[in-house]
């Protein structure tokens, strides 16, 4: 599946579900389950490298990552969950041409065919163009962009009507710039369902309601994984719990 043909998800208002894998482990569970996407998001800087936020992951460190996701299929390039992988901090942040170099990086290879980058700011827009016209899929983040997590902290975003008016504008020009979806995070139902009801592309939610196009989830906080979850994410499974309390037995019948 190529990344425009969500677009097409949204028209015949099929959801599209999108979880994120850090391995090949995990991104074989999750093409398993079905989802239509992989993210590698750059939250494995928190999940699996234990940073405290998003920006120390290295563009290497994705792309290993990645490389990783895309062995863990088991079915064909065609049939396999789309890839998309997460530019990490200051990978775009310097200018077109190294946003270039390093989402080229990623496509190359890997099995990943788009990128997500976080915001929408004027010189953020201008690389998301060059980016497109270079054959780089885009999908856009905006809401609570764990990148900019030193101006923003991680607390929901667009709160009042002048920030809503914002994000609403943003995501216009993300659209207007080509992206094919935009990841919108940590925002008010409300103003999600109003983006959705106004972009022609897909925008997919995370902790924005259940109005959107489709939702993508952190696998690991969906399974419980993690020793504590966002506030929108209740797990489905208490996994840490199980495998501590199976791993515990298994350390106790050895010393019997
Ligand atoms: O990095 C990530 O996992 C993400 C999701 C939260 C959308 O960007």
């Amino acid at each position: 599946m190529l990344p425009k043909e969500l677009v097409r998800f949204k028209k015949l208002g099929k959801p599209i579900t999108i979880l994120t894998a850090w391995d090949s482990i995990s991104s074989a569970i999750v093409e398993e389950a079905g989802a239509d996407v992989v993210l590698v998001g750059d939250s494995l800087a928190m999940f699996v490298h234990g940073h405290t936020t998003t920006l120390p992951i290295t563009l290497q460190q994705m792309l290993d990552h990645t490389k990783a996701v895309c062995r863990g299929f088991s079915n064909s390039i065609n049939k396999h969950p789309l890839v998309i992988c997460d530019l990490p901090f200051l990978s775009y942040q310097c200018g077109e041409d190294k946003a270039v170099e390093a989402a080229g990086s990623l496509l190359k290879d890997s099995c990943a065919s788009g990128v997500k980058l976080e915001g929408a700011e004027p010189e953020t827009i201008n690389v998301i163009n060059r980016l497109i016209r270079m054959g780089i899929p885009v999908m856009g983040h905006l809401g609570l962009t764990p990148q900019s997590v030193n101006n923003l902290g991680f607390r929901r975003q667009a709160e009042n009507h002048s920030s809503q008016k914002e994000i609403l504008n943003k995501s216009l020009e993300l659209e207007k710039a080509g992206c094919f979806a935009i990841v919108i995070e940590h925002v008010p139902d409300e103003i999600a369902e109003k983006i959705k009801k106004t972009l022609k592309i897909p925008v997919i939610g995370i902790g924005a309601g259940d109005k959107c196009d489709g939702q993508v989830r952190v696998t690991a906080d969906l399974i419980g994984l993690t020793k504590t979850q966002p506030p929108f994410c209740q797990p489905l499974i208490q996994s840490r719990e199980l495998c501590v309390k199976a791993l515990k037995e298994w350390v106790a019948q050895q010393r019997l």
